[in-house]
């Protein structure tokens, strides 16, 4: 089977590394294409053997090509493929943005759309898996395995995509933003203590936290409650936090969600 990335960035980029590190793909099958050479020259440097070609010539060749472009080159990257894609092939694209009912209706190929998230570089976190109505139990069974040896895959519907999104591939920056804060504004409340310092603190509790709660199987309230006892300094933090935290994720998911139906409202293929 020859595997194609159109668009090797960050996230493909991150996908042909990981699929390749994993073995989970022989470079011999792995065919890149990207629109400026230098991104897959370095990849050919990293993995001897694997292809370099146009988006086209992919296309004519390959039977399961991943589409890792952002949303709005995708109509100038399936224009360029369009002479040479065919009902046998398996079309995966990694921009939410696009629809599978709109991407299917564009290409011959059966579709499906694949969320990755940052921690794949380390083989590790969830990837999303939505099919389209033409992907067959073979081609589910496929991609589940493949994801399977650098993710946890978990197949969703597309109505549960937004939140689900920023539950997994969204999550990393949220998590890292969270932490960052918390120093910075402890460093803020005395600066006695040394900004890395700090972060080295939140961020080695952080990865014991997850730990902890890994090993226990402590839940994230059971855990709440066993640090904040009440009248502490925890519990009044907590106090805080649930005043504010709560009403910023509201926002954060209504937003996201009005701006991709937006985004939507305005994608042609
Ligand atoms: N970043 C994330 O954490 C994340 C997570 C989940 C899903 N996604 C989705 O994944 C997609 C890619 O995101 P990204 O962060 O990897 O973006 P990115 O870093 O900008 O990578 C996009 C790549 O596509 C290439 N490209 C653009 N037009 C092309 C064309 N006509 N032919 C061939 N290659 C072309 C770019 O080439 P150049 O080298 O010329 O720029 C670049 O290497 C987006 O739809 C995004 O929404 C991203």
């Amino acid at each position: 089977m020859k595997t194609g990335f159109v668009g090797v960035g960050s996230m493909g980029g991150m996908l042909v590394r990981a699929l390749l590190r994993a073995e989970a793909l022989d470079p011999k099958d792995v065919w890149v294409a990207n629109r400026s050479p230098q991104r897959g020259e370095v990849l050919a440097a990293e993995f001897p053997g694997i292809r370099l070609t146009t988006n086209r010539e992919l296309a004519g060749h390959c039977d399961l090509i991943f589409l890792c472009v952002r949303g709005s080159d995708v109509p100038t990257v399936l224009a360029q493929m369009d002479p040479e894609l065919y009902p046998g092939q398996l079309l995966v694209t990694t921009a939410s943005v696009i629809p599978l009912k709109m991407l299917e209706e564009r290409v011959p190929c059966r579709v499906a759309k694949l969320i990755p998230s940052v921690t794949q570089e380390i083989r590790a976190g969830i990837t999303l898996l939505m099919c389209g109505s033409r992907v067959t139990r073979d081609d589910r069974t496929l991609l589940e395995e493949l994801l399977g040896r650098i993710s946890h895959p978990i197949v969703i519907t597309e109505s549960q995509a937004r939140p689900a999104i920023s539950l997994t591939s969204g999550a990393p920056a949220l998590i890292a933003y969270l932490m960052q804060s918390m120093a910075e504004e402890a460093l803020r409340s005395n600066p006695e203590l040394s900004s890395e310092m700090a972060l080295s603190m939140i961020q080695e509790t952080a990865a014991a936290t997850l730990r902890l709660m890994e090993e226990t199987k402590m839940t994230p309230q059971e855990l709440v409650g066993r640090v904040a006892v009440p009248g502490g300094m925890t519990a009044l933090s907590i106090e805080i936090l649930s005043r504010h935290v709560p009403q910023a994720w509201q926002v954060i998911f209504k937003e996201t969600a009005e701006r991709e139906a937006k985004d939507r409202a305005m994608l042609t293929l």
